[in-house]
């Protein structure tokens, strides 16, 4: 799996990762969606994103199991406090729990799931530094923040920088090209596309004869194409092997500039 830089961390991070949305939610599940995350892992998708609402700390349950034996520093951790708990002793308290679900001492990005209207982003951005000096938490994110509430969230935190801003994006949602990603491009900050496949939305002509002619899929096509350049990270969702498969094989060929330039024109 491709590697590149994740923001202005310094640490390079499989481009392409794992989400974990609603894992967790059926015991009959579980055994399969462990198995496809460690399946993953296994080739290449280290980058494992999850969250403590996602089946109310499930999701990270399910992760804790499947990363049983993985060699820490190997993975790339990502999980997230509810903008409800975000306030200053909201932040520590979820980040802990997480850790304790994810039975893992620290996470490599602990991010805030979206902006709070309950919590002032001072009193979030100040736990996150508290984590960090704890060492619970590497580096600290953001998730669904517009350019100016990343500003903000910037501001507070003063002297660490964000790491990444993860945000909706896929070929029928392209919003953050005008202004996020450019903005995130100039201020080092990794850009996590999430619901790249769209949960299985449908796909136009110009990606299934781009996907044809490569002897690829239509998904592969479509995440590498969401990923076609620094700072663009994506973290698909799959729990059966076969997707974990393909989405993991989804770099291993290049989209023609005219290809890239087919696919932009026709969404
Ligand atoms: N920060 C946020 O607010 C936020 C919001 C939404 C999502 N996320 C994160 O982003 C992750 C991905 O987004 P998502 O789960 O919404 O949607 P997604 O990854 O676009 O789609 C997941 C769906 O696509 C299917 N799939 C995966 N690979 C496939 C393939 N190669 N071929 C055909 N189908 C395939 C999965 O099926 P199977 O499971 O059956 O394999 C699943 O039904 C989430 O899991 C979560 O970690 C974050």
């Amino acid at each position: 799996m491709i590697k590149r830089l994740f923001g202005a961390t310094g640490v390079q991070v499989p481009v392409i990762g794992q989400g974990t949305w609603r894992m967790g939610e059926s015991r009959s599940s579980q055994k399969q969606e462990i198995a496809s995350l460690r399946l993953g892992i296994e080739l290449g998708l280290t980058h494992i994103d999850t969250a403590e609402m996602y089946a109310d700390g499930g999701a990270e349950r399910i992760v804790a199991q499947a990363i049983k034996g993985v060699p820490r520093e190997s993975l790339f951790l990502v999980t997230k406090v509810l903008p409800s708990n975000a306030s200053a002793t909201g932040t520590v308290k979820a980040c802990e729990q997480s850790l304790k679900r994810l039975e893992t001492d620290h996470v490599d990005v602990f991010l805030v799931h979206w902006w709070s209207s309950h919590h002032p982003i001072a009193d979030t951005m100040r736990a996150m530094q508290t984590l960090v000096t704890r060492g619970l938490t590497r580096f600290v994110g953001v998730s669904n923040f517009s350019v100016a509430q990343m500003r903000e969230a910037q501001t507070a935190l003063g002297a660490t920088r964000l790491a990444c801003n993860q945000v909706l994006y896929h070929l029928r949602d392209r919003g953050i090209e005008s202004e996020l990603l450019p903005h995130c491009g100039r201020e080092r900050v990794a850009v996590v596309g999430y619901t790249p496949l769209n949960r299985g939305g449908f796909l136009r002509d110009a990606v299934a004869e781009i996907a044809k002619r490569h002897g690829r899929t239509t998904r592969q096509v479509t995440l590498n194409f969401l990923t076609r350049r620094a700072p663009l990270f994506t973290i698909p969702k799959a729990s059966q092997p076969d997707h974990v498969r393909e989405n993991a094989a989804a770099l291993d060929f290049k989209l023609t500039p005219d290809e890239l330039r087919a696919i932009d024109e026709a969404f």
